[in-house]
């Protein structure tokens, strides 16, 4: 996961439950290693999904928000619209990822190896302990532990960035349809790699084949149409039914996803892809230089699973998520990796805030 960027460790003001200071005391580098490790682990159906989860829910903007004097001041200064607290989200940040259907019982593991968490434990890495509760809770499920590591991983990071008394506190009640249950992990897979059928005579077609655009895989009405070589942004404009009412960044009659600029120069209309990020547009020029500035990604894929959608343009069939928010702070991470102590010794946080100018 070279792509996300992280840094130095986090130091002071450590929480008082030994898991949670554990916790804390990985450095962003120490959870992209995990992943890493983990990811030839993890099911097919969640590589991805677990991938964009950890694009969507940065460390390094949790803990500047954490350690800001003034965490809305910041917010407005780092542009950020919508839901990009995890506490706020517990329960359903994870929606798109096959494990999500597990999560009360991933919850519940998770809470209980904190409560039996000592320093001894700290002897483990933190991938092999997201193993060992992702290998109990697969038990009690009676499902292959490839189907739990995504979504344990994504279980300890929420229990990082939101505190472990809110993830008890929260319900870890999902909402799934019984369709959606009912699926297995192949079917998703199959349906992911699925491309339209073009009629009778569509080998004939070129420039006016239609694609179909999923962006809920739980939701059988989500999707829109594109045409050959349309970019996604613009696709979903087609759809009109009320997604403001969903999402209020989105804009009435202008389709599910987020937009304003439709030119690479605001961030809003960023997407992962769960599937067929091979059939878009490579990364142009504009975009590979906005990614970074956005904080969104930082990569010389040409095809990566996090993409501007008005920019990205589609040769079949795709599978998108939308992420609850959206902002500008890769400045802000530059200032960290500017700033950070090379000891460890001095907590940067509130310089890494200060430093961070997003006018310019
Ligand atoms: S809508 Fe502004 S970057 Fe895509």
């Amino acid at each position: 996961m070279e792509e996300i960027v992280f840094h130095q460790a986090e130091r002071p003001n450590l929480p008082a439950h030994p898991f949670e200071a554990f916790l804390h005391e990985q450095s962003e580098e120490d959870w992209a290693q995990a992943i890493a490790a983990l990811l030839p682990h993890i099911h097919k159906v969640d590589q991805n999904a677990t991938r964009i989860w950890f694009h969507f829910f940065p460390l390094a903007l949790a803990r500047a928000l954490e350690r800001a004097p003034d965490p809305e001041q910041l917010a407005r200064e780092l542009l950020l619209q919508g839901r990009y607290r995890l506490r706020d989200q517990i329960d359903e940040s994870h929606y798109f990822l096959y494990g999500h259907r597990y999560w009360p019982t991933i919850k519940r593991a998770v809470i209980e190896f904190a409560e039996r968490f000592s320093t001894g434990n700290a002897q483990l890495s933190l991938a092999e302990q997201i193993r060992e509760v992702a290998r109990r809770a697969s038990r009690d499920l009676g499902v292959a532990e490839a189907l739990t590591i995504g979504i344990t991983a994504v279980a300890f990071m929420t229990v990082r960035q939101a505190g472990l008394e809110a993830v008890k506190r929260a319900p870890g009640t999902i909402r799934l349809s019984e369709w959606a249950l009912r699926r297995t992990p192949e079917q998703v897979l199959k349906a992911r790699a699925r491309d339209d059928r073009q009629g009778l005579f569509g080998f004939l077609r070129t420039e006016d084949k239609v694609w179909t655009v999923t962006f809920n895989e739980n939701d059988p009405e989500a999707h829109f149409k594109l045409v050959h070589t349309q970019e996604i942004a613009w696709a979903a404009a087609s759809d009109k039914r009320p997604w403001h009412l969903r999402d209020p960044r989105c804009v009435a009659g202008e389709g599910p996803i987020p937009v304003q600029c439709r030119s690479a120069a605001c961030g809003t209309c960023w997407v992962g892809v769960l599937g067929g990020a091979e059939k878009l547009s490579e990364v142009g020029k504009l975009e590979r230089r906005m990614m970074p500035r956005f904080g969104y990604i930082d990569t010389d894929e040409p095809r990566p699973i996090i993409r501007l959608s008005c920019q990205a343009k589609a040769y079949g069939a795709v599978s998108i998520v939308i992420p609850p928010w959206n902002g500008y702070f890769g400045k802000l991470l530059k200032g960290e990796a500017a700033d950070a102590p090379k000891d460890g010794a001095e907590d940067s946080g509130d310089r890494i805030i200060e430093s961070s100018n997003l006018s310019s």
